[in-house]
């Protein structure tokens, strides 16, 4: 883009009241993340300054994690009139300036760069803007052009669906709603901009009449596929929408040596990282910051959240959250993994196994029913069935720490805070309630406790 100022000004103001909702429509979330910032997100690739948002009073509030500067529209007067406060609220420089709306998660930056393209203030060019065919009917604002026909001739303005006759309203050439305007003729022309419409509303699209009145050109940038610029107003669409995202995102991955065995059925957050060689199963969602090494099976019926996974890990039918899974590790199917579980490499965990806040070493092994909270286990020690760490007394949560090489048997309950050492190995049904040292191999175990098993006498 050269030296010339490229500014964006994303308008987010509405009520957006089709979506029936308490949140306002910019923050429902599309492959975990809100509306707005896929838009956000498409102007930064584009390389524009930092957008400027203009919010209502109850979304300004909300906006903090988007971490773009706003600017509040107090009363919804119309897209000119948000543009308007938006203006006033920059330092005028010679420039471009690119205008969206905050409800086209699908525009991607391509686009904002064709616009971008096609303005030139020197050439006399004030305004470019993107157009797109589509079926009718329609709630888009329609392309008036001067030619015999739709899409021919130069534009001449832009009129609301609601603003239309029947002649007009059969014209399916839209206004997708992306703008590049010469900053300089914007606030020329914006000042001027009236409210005399059948909605009352002071109306961004009216520039362009206002620009061509000053001699000035403007230039109709069409895009290919109309589906690319579709809004979302409600949740049909914005299902739409999602999927739309979730696809692209999928081959992405799949492009970059992912195999995804069904599309349809797996939902990915934007931003993940898989390696290469992983194939995801079906029934799968990959959330949050989740980054997943190379070659390793995730799924069927699995959900990562936050998760930090090293190459050739198998996971299936279980959940992961805000944990970490080393090398070669298997887990599955019907595991729980949460709160900052931290598990080395080759670790096992098979069915009904829960792991919370704990950190468990190599080549650890839990294959059945099994709860390990707030626990360090040490490596190669094998945690029996149906063993339990007792780690909440009603007030407090206690630790447990078992060593390296032990043997937890089966139904144990390890009564926490408790320290098993390296190679202890504890019987069959055990309530353990004091440490057990190094080595030791008494605890609960009938062969050799003092409590004699019935069949002794
Ligand atoms: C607008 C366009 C229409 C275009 C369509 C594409 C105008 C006048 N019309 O119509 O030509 O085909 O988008 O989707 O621009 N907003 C504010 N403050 C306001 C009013 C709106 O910030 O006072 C924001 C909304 O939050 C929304 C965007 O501007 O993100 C568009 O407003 P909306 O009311 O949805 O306009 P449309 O009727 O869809
Ligand atoms: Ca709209």
């Amino acid at each position: 883009m050269g030296s010339v100022s490229v500014r964006a000004i994303v308008l987010a103001a509405g009520k957006g009241t089709r979506m029936k909702s308490a949140r306002p429509k910019v923050l429902h979330e599309l492959c975990g993340r809100p509306m707005l910032w896929w838009v956000l997100n498409a102007l930064r690739r584009t390389g524009v300054d930092e957008p400027i948002v203009v919010t209502n009073p109850e979304l300004d509030l909300l906006l903090g994690e988007l971490d773009a500067p706003t600017v509040v529209q107090a009363e919804q007067l119309g897209t000119g009139h948000a543009v308007r406060i938006a203006l006033d609220a920059l330092e005028p420089r010679d420039g471009l300036l690119v205008v969206a709306y905050g409800d086209m998660p699908l525009v991607d930056a391509s686009i904002f760069e064709d616009v971008l393209a096609a303005v030139d203030p020197d050439a006399g060019t004030a305004l470019a803007l993107v157009t797109a065919r589509m079926p009718l009917p329609s709630n888009f604002g329609r392309i008036v052009r001067s030619g015999p026909s739709t899409g021919s001739g130069s534009v001449r303005r832009i009129v609301e669906a609601k603003d239309c006759d029947p002649e007009q309203l059969a014209i399916d050439e839209m206004n997708a709603g992306i703008y590049a305007f010469d900053e300089r003729a914007l606030r020329e022309a914006i000042a001027q901009v009236s409210n005399d419409n059948v909605q009352g509303e002071y109306y961004l699209t009216d520039t362009i009449e206002l620009l061509l009145r000053a001699g000035r050109r403007v230039a109709p940038v069409p895009v290919v596929d109309y589906r690319s610029v579709l809004g979302v107003n409600d949740r049909v669409e914005l299902a739409n929408a999602a999927a739309i995202l979730n696809r692209r995102l999928c081959e992405e991955h799949m492009r970059a040596g992912v195999t995804i065995i069904d599309p349809a059925t797996t939902y990915l957050d934007a931003e993940l990282r898989i390696g290469a060689d992983t194939v995801v199963f079906p029934g799968t969602r990959i959330g949050g910051f989740t980054r997943i090494g190379a070659s390793c099976e995730i799924g069927p019926h699995t959900r990562l959240s936050n998760a930090l996974i090293a190459d050739d890990v198998c996971i299936t039918e279980s959940v992961i959250l805000d944990s970490t899974i080393g090398p070669r590790t298997k887990i599955g199917p019907y595991a729980h993994v949460r709160a900052g579980a931290y598990l080395g490499a080759d670790v096992k965990l098979g069915n009904f196994v829960e792991i919370k806040k704990s950190d468990l070493g190599d080549d650890v092994k839990a294959n059945h029913l099994a709860y390990i909270g707030d626990a360090t286990v040490g490596p190669r020690t094998n945690y029996g069935a149906g063993a339990i760490t007792c780690n909440y007394d009603g007030t407090r949560k206690n630790r447990t720490t078992i060593g390296a090489d032990a043997f937890i048997g089966t139904n144990n309950s390890l009564v926490a805070p408790i320290t098993i050492g390296d190679g202890a190995m504890t019987g069959a049904g055990a309530v353990v309630i004091r440490d057990v040292p190094a080595g030791d191999k008494q605890v609960g175990n009938p062969a050799r406790s003092i409590a004699k098993s019935p069949r002794e006498g």
